[in-house]
């Protein structure tokens, strides 16, 4: 186990920069995502930490250690990659022996600690089996047993469900979290999944075109996110572009006063499909355009009277669906929502809250 320091680190593939000056700590044996949009750099920046990509600035620490011109194998960590990797020509028990015997542990030791790690992962009934004969999920809980058993202290995920089938993804994605967190071991996680981000990380780093642009828990991102890119890209959002007069959010005819905004601007506001409630007396005046039963909720498509579009999301009630065309009111969980600046970079709310506590 040790911490993970990166101080202004910078890639570039020819005179591409890809990073530009990237700092992070990941804490000790904390569970650590890289999550954003596909090319934002997150494989680039984790090949980076496991030596095989080529630093063009800054410094990379485990612990007090510099490894930018450690050797790979110097380094002791764990990876697991989007295709497994796994040895084709080995069995499953010979798959996860393979660190072991690299680093000369005794036979002994060797067999306790593989059989170990093939329980845990529930995999030791296929353990003098082929990796051609065994399922993708299977495949990828042998990779994570050769990357845990040697007990590095650095594991590097990159996708490594991404090949799975949804339930599947599901079921590994606990067994994933229920071991980092046993072994105790840090770990980043690479993923351009929002929902297995939030489900298995202490901490999330969203980033976009090689920028953090917030790291936090995924509470805090999910709920107080940095900026609109974060609050599209973490859940679902909608925006809507709003006036502030005399401290009064206003959006049409409806208006409500939010502590974090007093002067008279402009700003955009984020409210969660589930931060609506609609009802027939207060709030932003607004049409059903179409609605999606999906059992525990129902999705509710709404044109309010700005004429913008939006998403609500209810509990299903057992009475009738609102029937398309139904006039209703949508009012807002002022406590919730997020308000931006006009050009969507700053959260108002965040700051106030900030300054006040
Ligand atoms: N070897 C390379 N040479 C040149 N450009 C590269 C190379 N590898 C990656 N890139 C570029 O660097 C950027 C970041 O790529 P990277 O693979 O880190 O993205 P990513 O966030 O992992 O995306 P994905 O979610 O699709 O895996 C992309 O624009 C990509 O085209
Ligand atoms: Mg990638």
């Amino acid at each position: 186990m040790s911490k993970i320091i990166i101080k202004d680190a910078v890639k570039k593939y020819g005179n591409l920069t890809i990073i530009d000056k990237l700092s992070l700590d990941i804490p000790e044996g904390s569970l650590f995502t890289l999550l954003g949009p596909s090319g934002c750099g997150k494989t680039t920046l984790l090949r980076m930490i496991a030596g095989f990509n080529s630093i063009e600035g800054g410094d990379f620490y485990f612990d007090d250690v510099r490894i930018n011109d450690l050797d790979p194998s110097k380094r002791d960590i764990g990876m697991v990659f989007q295709n497994y990797a796994i040895f084709p020509h080995l069995s499953v028990e010979e798959n996860v022996k393979f660190g072991l015997r690299q680093r000369k542990v005794s036979e002994a030791e060797m067999q306790e600690r593989t059989n170990r790690f093939l329980a845990l992962m529930q995999i030791d009934q296929y353990r003098s089996r082929m990796p051609d004969k065994l399922s993708g999920g299977q495949q990828q809980r042998v990779a994570l047993a050769r990357a845990l058993v040697i007990e590095p202290k650095v594991l590097l995920m990159d996708e490594p469900l991404s090949n799975l089938d949804a339930k599947l993804r599901v079921d590994m994605r606990s067994a994933i979290r229920d071991i980092q967190k046993n072994v105790g071991i840090t770990t980043v996680y690479v993923t351009h999944d929002q929902e297995e981000a939030m489900a298995i990380s202490d901490f999330i780093a969203v980033m976009k075109e090689g920028v953090i642009q917030h790291l936090g828990t995924p509470k805090e991102i999910y709920q107080r996110p940095a900026n609109v890119f974060v609050a599209t890209f973490i859940g679902r959002t909608n925006i809507i572009d709003a006036k502030v007069v005399d401290g009064n959010v206003q959006i049409g005819n409806y208006q409500f006063a939010i502590n974090a905004v007093t002067d008279s601007q402009k700003v955009k506001l984020s409210i969660r499909p589930e931060e609506f409630l609609i009802n027939d007396k207060t709030g932003i005046k607004a049409k059903v355009v179409d609605s999606v039963f999906l059992g525990l909720n129902t999705h509710y498509y709404l044109e309010i009277e700005t004429g913008e579009k939006v998403e609500v999301i209810e509990e299903s009630s057992i009475t009738q669906l609102l029937e398309n065309g139904k006039e209703v009111y949508l009012d807002i969980k002022k406590d919730k929502i997020n308000v931006f600046d006009e050009a969507g970079l700053v959260n108002l709310v965040a700051q106030y809250e900030k300054k006040a506590s």
